[in-house]
């Protein structure tokens, strides 16, 4: 299955072009497979409460490690509401092959939205080994090796470090579209061509990556 979540507050928007070309390429060559889509920006999933955390110190206190297991971590109606957040979404990420995330760069980091999904489907010691991730992302600027900015990427190197470090995942895989800020920025018009180059590589490096 197919996990597909978007986070840009944009509808037109890189980071969606990306990751749905890599979700049509991706379901062309797994017809049978299931696909989920979450648009995370448009329907925002909650902040965790207080609720969710009783449940997670419970989940640690109880060293419940599997999955399937967390229900018995919940016992009051306020628990009980608050799993009935967590569970459609952490049932799409348990029966998914691969985990897609369209998201832009904001404030050199992921957008809130995206934050608020990661805060609700993760727990302690929780391992989604066996699984991959796929980011297909877009920045105003250019963050690569030896750039000025490449120390500023607390995107990338984020979420690479939270799906390596937390989940245990080692297969994760970065898109990424960069300098669109010279399609608005007159300051940064001799830099276009660079930005469509880096767009263009983007797409060709989703499609190959989407058939893999
Ligand atoms: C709220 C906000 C914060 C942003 N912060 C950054 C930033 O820190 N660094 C950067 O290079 N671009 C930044 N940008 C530019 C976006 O990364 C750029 O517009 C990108 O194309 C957004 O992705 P999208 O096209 O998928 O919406 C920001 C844009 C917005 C709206």
């Amino acid at each position: 299955m197919l996990l597909h979540l978007d986070a840009s507050a944009r509808r037109t928007s890189f980071s969606r072009r990306l990751s749905r070309l890599y979700a049509e390429t991706w379901r062309t060559a797994h017809p049978q497979a299931g696909y989920a889509y979450r648009d995370l920006a448009a329907n925002p999933v909650p902040h965790i409460g207080e609720a969710w955390t009783e449940i997670c110190d419970h989940i640690l206190e109880r060293e419940i490690t599997d999955i399937a297991r967390y229900r018995e971590a919940v016992r009051t109606p306020a628990q009980r509401a608050a799993w009935a957040i967590v569970e459609p979404l952490l049932q799409e990420v348990v029966a998914a092959e691969v985990i897609l995330i369209g998201t832009p760069m904001y404030n050199y980091s992921i957008p809130s939205s995206l934050k608020a999904w990661l805060d609700q489907i993760t727990f302690p010691k929780m391992s989604l080994r066996g699984r991959s991730f796929v980011v297909t992302s877009a920045r105003g600027g250019a963050y690569g090796p030896g750039t000025p900015r490449e120390p500023y990427d607390h995107q990338e190197r984020y979420l690479r470090d939270f799906f390596k470090g937390h989940f245990g995942v080692d297969d994760v895989t970065f898109i990424h579209a960069e300098l669109a800020n010279a399609r608005l920025d007159p300051a940064l018009a001799h830099l276009r061509e660079q930005h469509e180059r880096s767009l263009s590589a983007a797409v060709e490096a989703v499609a190959k990556e989407a058939a893999r």
